[in-house]
C-alpha cells in the first residue's frame, strides 16, 4: 500500500482566514494535538508575515517532534531566508516556497510574464534548497493554469531540487474528474515526476474540496494538504477528518495508509473550535453534534438491529466514547476522571482539581452533566491555566438592568491586588454596558473585537454558556473566555481575561 502524506495547514492557510486567529499559546496548542494526530507536516505559518508568526513558526519548529515543520515562503529570497530562520531547528524543516502559474494571477498579480516565471521558479527553489533538503513548490492558481506551461513549471521545480511540488486549487474552481487528469498528465508529461511527491490543496468554494483531493490522489498525489475542521480561505480548504474517514471507511476504493490516528479527530477538532469560539454546524460530517445522532423512528428502529443499517463509521473511531453513565452531583472525582479520560483527556493533577471544582459548581445549577459539559469544563481549565497566573482585575460581583424599553446599565465591581474597583456604565445593552463599565475601570489600551462568541454547550435552558472574546491590539490576539450556565456573567469574565492579558501585554511593551 502507498503511503498518504497528510500535510496540515490549520495554523497557516486556516489561522489566516476571518476568525480564526490564534494567539502563540493557542498556537502551540494546536502543533500539540496536531502531533498527537500524527500528521507528517505541520504547516505552522507564513514567517515573514508579521513578527508574531516568525515567533509562532520558531517556537514550533523548536518544540514539535514527531512532525516536520514548514513555513510558507513567496518565491523571493528575503521570504525564502526568513522562513528557513523560523524552521531551522526543527527535527525536519521544510521550506514551502509558491509562486502563481495562471495566466489571471500572472499578469494582474505578479505583472510577471510565463518566462520570468519559470525563471523565478528555478533559482528560488535552488535558493531555498541551499538551505533545506525538503523543499515544496506550490504552483498557485494551478487549477486555472495552462497545464503545458504547468508542466514546464513543475519540471523547472523538481530540476531545482523540489522534493513536494504542490497543485493547488487556490479558487475551489475544478472538479474531481478535471484534478484526477490533471494529475495523470502532469505525472506523465514532466520528465522527472516520479523524483518529487506530487500534492493537492484544495479548496471548498463548490463544496468540493474533499472530493478534489480524492481524486487527486486517484491521480497519483501522494501529499493531501488539509486542515482541522476544513478551516482556511473562504470557504476553507479540505477537511482533514472528512479525506482521512473516506479513506479509512472506504480501503477497497483507496488503498492507501496514512499515520493518523483517527481517535484523536474528535479532541483535535472540539481544541480547534474551542480556540476560534465557534462550534461545528450541528450537521457537519464526521465532527457534527449531529454526525452519530439517529432522530427517525426507522432509522432508531435500524440501529437498535443493528448499528451498521445507518452507520458507517463507528463514534469510536474518532475517539467519541458512546457509554451513557450521567454524571451528577454524587460523582466522586475518580469517576469524573474516568470519563474524562474516555473523552480523550489527560489533565495534569492541578487540571483536574479545577475540573472536578467547576463540575461540583455546575452540579448545584444542572441536574445531569453531559459529556459536552464535561468536555466544555476540560478545555476552559486548561486554557486557563494562564489565567490563574495572570495577576489582574477578578470580578467581585455585578448587578445589571435591562429592559424592552430603557437604556440598559451595568454597575460592576472589580478587585485588583486587594483593593476593590466600581463603576456604572450604560450601553446598547447589558454586555456594551458591562464591557463600558469594565473599560472604565480597567482602561486597557486601544482595542477592537475580532470575536465576541457564545455557544451553548449542550441542549436544554440550563446549558453552559461558552463565551470567546478575542481582542486585537497592535496586531496581536488577546483571548478570553468565559463558561458559566449565566452568560452574562461568562461574558463578563472572558471579556476581563482578555482585557487582563491585553494590559500585561501593554505593561512588559513599557517597561
Ligand atoms: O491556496 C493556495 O494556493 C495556497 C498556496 C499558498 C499553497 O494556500
Ligand atoms: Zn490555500
Amino acid at each position: 500500500m502507498d503511503q498518504i502524506v497528510i500535510f496540515d495547514t490549520t495554523l497557516r492557510d486556516g489561522e489566516q482566514s476571518p476568525g480564526c486567529s490564534m494567539n502563540l499559546k493557542e498556537k502551540i496548542e494546536v502543533a500539540h494535538r496536531l502531533e498527537r494526530l500524527k500528521v507528517d507536516i505541520i504547516e505552522a505559518g507564513f514567517a515573514i508575515s508579521s513578527p508574531g508568526d516568525f515567533e509562532s513558526v520558531k517556537t514550533i519548529a523548536g518544540t514539535v517532534k514527531d512532525c516536520a515543520v514548514a513555513s510558507l515562503a513567496r518565491a523571493n529570497a528575503k521570504d525564502i531566508d526568513t522562513a528557513w530562520e523560523a524552521v531551522r531547528e526543527a527535527v525536519s524543516p521544510r521550506i514551502h516556497l509558491f509562486l502563481a502559474t495562471s495566466p489571471l494571477h500572472m499578469e494582474y498579480k505578479l505583472k510577471m510574464t510565463p518566462e520570468q516565471v519559470l525563471e523565478a521558479t528555478a533559482a528560488m527553489t535552488r535558493h531555498a534548497k541551499k538551505y533545506c533538503s525538503d523543499v515544496e513548490f506550490s504552483a498557485e492558481d494551478a487549477t486555472r493554469s495552462d497545464w503545458d506551461f504547468l508542466v514546464k513549471v513543475v519540471d523547472t521545480a523538481i530540476r531545482a531540487g523540489a522534493t513536494t511540488v504542490n497543485i493547488p486549487d487556490t479558487v475551489g474552481y475544478t472538479t474531481p474528474s478535471e484534478m484526477r487528469d490533471l494529475i495523470v498528465y502532469l505525472r506523465e508529461n514532466v520528465p522527472d515526476s516520479d523524483k518529487a511527491v506530487f500534492s493537492v490543496h484544495c479548496h471548498d468554494d463548490l463544496g468540493l474540496a474533499t472530493a478534489n483531493s480524492l481524486a487527486g490522489v486517484l491521480g497519483g498525489a501522494r501529499q493531501i494538504e488539509c486542515t482541522i475542521n476544513g478551516l482556511g480561505e473562504r470557504a476553507g480548504n479540505t477537511a482533514l477528518e472528512e479525506v482521512i474517514m473516506a479513506m479509512h471507511t472506504r480501503p477497497g476504493l483507496y488503498p492507501y495508509f496514512t499515520r493518523i490516528d483517527t481517535t484523536q479527530i474528535s479532541r483535535a477538532s472540539k481544541t480547534v473550535y474551542n480556540i476560534i469560539g465557534q462550534t461545528a454546524p450541528l450537521n457537519k460530517p464526521i465532527v457534527g453534534r449531529n454526525a452519530f445522532a439517529h432522530e427517525s423512528g426507522i432509522h432508531q428502529h435500524g440501529v437498535l438491529a443493528n448499528k451498521q443499517t445507518y452507520e458507517i463509521m463507528t463514534p469510536e473511531a474518532l475517539g467519541i466514547q458512546t457509554n451513557n453513565i450521567v454524571l451528577g452531583k454524587h460523582s466522586g472525582k475518580h469517576a469524573v476522571e474516568e470519563r474524562l479520560h474516555e473523552l480523550g483527556y489527560s489533565l495534569t493533577k492541578e487540571e483536574l482539581l479545577a475540573c472536578f471544582a467547576e463540575f461540583k459548581d455546575l452540579c448545584d445549577k444542572k441536574k445531569e452533566i453531559t459529556d459536552d459539559d464535561l468536555g466544555a469544563i476540560a478545555e476552559h481549565c486548561i486554557r486557563s491555566e494562564e489565567d490563574v497566573e495572570l495577576k489582574g482585575y477578578k470580578l467581585n460581583w455585578f448587578s445589571m438592568h435591562t429592559s424592552n424599553f430603557t437604556t440598559a446599565t451595568c454597575t460592576i465591581s472589580l478587585e485588583k491586588d486587594g483593593e476593590k474597583f466600581e463603576d456604572v456604565c450604560l450601553g446598547d445593552g447589558p454586555i456594551d454596558a458591562a464591557f463600558n463599565a469594565i473599560d472604565r475601570i480597567v482602561q486597557p489600551a486601544e482595542h477592537t473585537f475580532d470575536i465576541y462568541n457564545i455557544h451553548s454547550v449542550s441542549q436544554g435552558k440550563d446549558t453552559l454558556g461558552d463565551v470567546t472574546v478575542k481582542l486585537v491590539s497592535g496586531g496581536r490576539t488577546y483571548t478570553g473566555k468565559g463558561l458559566s450556565t449565566d452568560v452574562m456573567e461568562a461574558s463578563i469574565i472572558a471579556y476581563i481575561t482578555a482585557v487582563n492579558k491585553l494590559c500585561a501585554a501593554t505593561e512588559k511593551k513599557e517597561s
